[in-house]
């Protein structure tokens, strides 16, 4: 029987172990566990979702101590058409991010970023631009564009000097997406070197409707390595979501991908950025916790685990600070979710909101439990220790794990 170790990614001369970690916001795949991938000769991704705090939490900067106090004055006002984010330091607060990762960076592998278009910060063209930008100045390995069509951010990225040599690829979840994204930068004469085709099973947010439950991820990675080969594209496909053993692995290896992308594993992993007490809400998850709603702003719907405390949360907008989700005219679903139950409960000191959540703040703070389909399997995969709590594992188990197991086995750690 095949193993993971019996495929390679290539790109050029280079060969990769076919093991993606993906990008997981808000650090949750932290600098420490793209660094392992890397190491460990695959791919690790850092995410830039709400960077400016990131740095703050990680390099002691004050950037968004700084925003809150330029716009204090406006917390109370639901119009926050004002609060812009400064661009020179999105692009500090990016580039102090990679290069943590980059100056640590060990081993044949590489680590790319996750650029979420979904995250319009009140002035979508401009801080995207200003984001990808900054993570190639810094040196990034490549970009990975995600929540969204991207159909305009190969163009923004042109003149670059980066723009032909870094690794540029994108995530769809249908063959129709990709279509678009080809289509509408064929004048650019520069392919994405990877295409990730997420299914409906993977966890952050979902490139499906409601109706995520009547696709599947075998059939779109079938239909996007069909479409590739018919156009005679030789565009490397990466499979993501659900992908749970080294054995499922080897079957999207075996039919055409030429890596997988993998991320609900690595949640109760040492290195990943989820607090403790999280890892084990992950750990102790059935399959009856595991929910897909529309709370997120984005209009996506997106996989958690029912117990998260953001669900149902009131808190008041934080867009001052934060603000990562305001649409380019000071628009945020929540917002307007708020100001409702406000206005039906005035005399209220707390609301509870249950049709959007404050994201910014829940992702920020590790209060939306966001997770893939097979999350409530995570208890297979370690021991339960004497206090009733499970083993955390290191990112190095898990990856070997994927790498050398056969089949269904899962090893399980010392
Ligand atoms: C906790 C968590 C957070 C995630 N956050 C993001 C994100 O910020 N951006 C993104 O493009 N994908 C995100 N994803 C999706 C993963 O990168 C990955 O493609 C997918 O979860 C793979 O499926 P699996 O979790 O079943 O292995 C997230 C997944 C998880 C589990």
């Amino acid at each position: 029987m095949k193993r993971v170790d019996d495929f390679r990614l290539t790109f050029g001369k280079k060969e990769i172990v076919p093991i993606v970690i993906g990008g997981m916001g808000v650090d949750i795949s932290t600098v420490e566990l793209a660094l392992e991938a890397a190491r460990l000769g695959g791919i690790g991704h850092i995410s830039d979702a709400m960077v400016n705090e990131v740095s703050d939490r990680r390099y002691d900067t004050r950037f968004g101590k700084d925003k809150l106090k330029l716009y204090r004055h406006n917390v109370d006002n639901s119009d926050k058409t004002m609060v812009r984010f400064d661009l020179g330091a999105l692009a500090e607060a990016t580039r102090r991010h990679v290069e943590a990762a980059m100056l640590a960076k060990r081993g044949d592998g590489l680590i790319f970023v996750n650029c979420m278009e979904k995250l319009t910060m009140n002035a979508p063209r401009e801080t995207l631009q200003v984001r990808m930008a900054a993570a190639l100045d810094a040196g990034i390995d490549g970009i990975t564009l995600s929540a969204g069509l991207h159909l305009g951010s190969f163009g923004m990225l042109a003149g670059h000097p980066r723009f032909r040599d870094a690794k540029l690829g994108i995530i769809v979840s249908s063959v129709r997406a990709l279509q678009l994204f080809l289509r509408k930068n064929a004048k650019l004469d520069r392919l994405p070197d990877y295409v990730v085709v997420e299914g409906p099973l993977a966890g952050g947010h979902l490139g499906f409707g409601m109706d995520w439950g009547n696709y599947d991820l075998a059939t779109i990675t079938a239909e996007v390595l069909n479409y590739l080969a018919a156009e005679q594209l030789a565009i490397p496909v990466i499979a993501a979501g659900g992908i749970f053993t080294g054995g499922d692995a080897v079957s999207y290896l075996q039919s055409g991908s030429a890596a997988v992308q993998v991320a609900t594993r690595f949640t109760v992993a040492k290195e990943c950025g989820l607090p403790a007490k999280v890892k084990q809400e992950y750990f102790k998850a059935s399959e009856e916790d595991i929910v897909v709603n529309t709370i997120s702003p984005t209009g996506y719907p997106m996989r958690m685990l029912r117990s998260s405390p953001a669900i149902g949360a009131g808190i008041r907008p934080n867009c001052e600070a934060y603000g990562y989700l305001l649409d380019g005219s000071g628009g945020c679903s929540y917002i307007t979710a708020y100001n409702e139950q406000v206005a039906l409960h005035p005399k209220a000191k707390v609301v509870s909101v249950r049709d959007k959540t404050c994201l910014c703040t829940h992702m920020r703070n590790f209060n939306l439990w966001t997770c893939g389909q097979a999350t409530y399997r995570l208890k297979d995969t370690s021991r339960k220790l004497e206090d009733g709590r499970y083993q955390l594992l290191s990112a190095e188990h898990i990856f070997k794990d994927y790498q050398f197991s056969v089949g269904q086995e899962i090893a399980l750690p010392d």
